[in-house]
């Protein structure tokens, strides 16, 4: 009789930690949503993350960094971060850059001398239309890279959040 109590309660116990936690990694570790503010997700470590519900339906930022990305990075990087013979796949540079990586490479720039072509990422420190949505853009990608979004625009998101207008009217000026 103990044991089967026994039993049970390992099970249970292992359920319940598995659930919330997904299968993949990237390059900033476990992408899990943990915490959130206003509608502002992070994974347990402090980065910004996506949240996904059963539906389909991706948090605001999420839809934010799709609509940003195809404004900004789309030409060279191609559509969905799928890449393009230029610019490299940055659904696939996720799983390796953690997000202080991705934040030093959008702002600073990166230019690969070694390749016979010339390839160059443009600094954007500068660039508002990427900086003041520079997390919206990484958790769009974190998403893409983590196979949590399909390729095109997202059909359903949740509202747009008071505290995101407040923010991008700082920030734009
Ligand atoms: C004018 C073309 C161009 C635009 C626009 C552009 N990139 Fe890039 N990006 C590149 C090229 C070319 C590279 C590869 C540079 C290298 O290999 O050193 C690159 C590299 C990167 C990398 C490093 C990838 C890796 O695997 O290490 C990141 C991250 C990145 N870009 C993000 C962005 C984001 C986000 C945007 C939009 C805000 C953007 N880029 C817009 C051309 C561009």
């Amino acid at each position: 009789m103990r044991r089967t109590v026994h039993a049970a309660a390992t099970t249970f116990f292992f359920a319940a930690i598995s659930v919330p936690v997904y299968a993949v990694t990237d390059g900033s570790g476990d992408p899990a949503p943990a915490k959130q503010d206003d509608g502002k997700w992070f994974d347990k470590d402090g980065n910004p993350t996506f949240k996904v519900d059963e539906d389909g339906t991706v948090d605001w930022y999420t839809y934010s960094g799709f609509i940003r990305y195809s404004s900004e990075c789309l030409r060279c990087h191609g559509p969905d971060g799928m890449g393009s013979s230029y610019a490299p796949a940055l659904r696939n540079s996720m799983k390796r850059l953690s997000y202080p990586e991705f934040y030093g490479i959008v702002a600073g720039g990166k230019k690969d001398v070694s390749s016979a072509q010339e390839l160059v990422m443009p600094a954007n420190g500068e660039n508002k239309n990427v900086m003041c949505f520079i997390d919206d853009i990484y958790v769009y990608l974190r998403a893409r890279a983590d196979d949590a979004i399909p390729r095109g625009r997202p059909e359903k998101h949740a509202p747009k959040p008071d505290s995101f207008t407040k923010a991008e009217d700082a920030c734009m000026g």
